[in-house]
């Protein structure tokens, strides 16, 4: 009997589905959604809104400026969407900032669950109804949570296996041994009286490598050192 492939899936709720498939639908996030490698459904939250108005937000309780995000028409659009066992994952400015190594157990999973917040934010009442989890892509503020939901999904398309070539190997990206990467260079040998490091020509693959590891480290240690404290020393 042939088992059914289950591909990597991102379901995106949204006030603005239009905004999808955006540049997820472009070089290698769009060449692998093409290809059927991931799959992507967007979610009219608005498609849930029952009165005659099709309201999805209302005034904030307790006055205030701006307007909320109403928790029934929300959890409806949950609901319909997101009956198996991905996370659903609120995009949020307060919420847990987005790491490397969360995108890398976000891939080995199923897919995600993902709400884009707008105006003020949602009701608070269907974050705790519908176990949701808040994440954050950085300390600034956005004015919708799709961006944020593409800035994810984007880092995880990226990382299922096939999708990019071995050439783009994420071994030695930024974050992968919780360091910086280190600087690149490709020809001209020579760009406005600036040369590629010997190192790099020498074809000396060790030196190479050291040179390259050093780096990395020197440029941790100045630009993040909150990533410094916590890497762990390498075997
Ligand atoms: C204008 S923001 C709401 C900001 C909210 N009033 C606050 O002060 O935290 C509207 C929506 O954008 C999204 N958003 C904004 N900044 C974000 C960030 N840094 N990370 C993830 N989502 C963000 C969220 O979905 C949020 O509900």
């Amino acid at each position: 009997m042939t088992q059914a492939v289950t591909v990597w899936r991102a379901s995106a709720l949204t006030l603005f589905p239009e905004m999808f498939p955006g540049p997820l639908g472009m070089s290698l996030a769009g060449k692998a959604l093409a290809a059927g490698a991931w799959s992507l459904d967007v979610v009219d939250i608005r498609g849930f809104a029952t009165d005659k108005h099709r309201s999805v937000d209302d005034t904030p309780a307790g006055g205030g400026p701006g307007m909320v995000m109403k928790a029934d028409v929300l959890a409806r659009a949950i609901d319909a969407t997101a009956a198996d066992t991905r996370p659903r994952l609120l995009m949020s400015p307060r919420g847990t900032p987005l790491t490397q190594a969360r995108v890398a157990a976000l891939t080995a999973g199923a897919g995600v669950v993902l709400i884009c917040g707008r105006f003020e934010g949602i009701d608070e009442r269907v974050i705790a109804a519908r176990g949701l989890e808040e994440l954050s892509v950085g300390d600034y503020v956005l004015s919708g949570g799709e961006i944020a939901a593409m800035a994810l999904i984007d880092a995880c398309v990226r990382l299922i296996p096939g999708v990019m070539g071995k050439a783009d190997s994420s071994a030695e990206e930024s974050f992968a041994e919780g360091l910086l990467e280190y600087p690149q260079y490709t020809r001209p040998q020579l760009f406005e009286g600036r040369p590629i490091p010997d190192v790099l020509i020498s074809g000396d693959h060790g030196k190479i490598a050291a040179w390259r590891r050093a780096e990395a480290e020197k440029l941790t240690r100045e630009r993040r050192p909150d990533l410094w404290a916590k890497r762990r020393p390498a075997p």
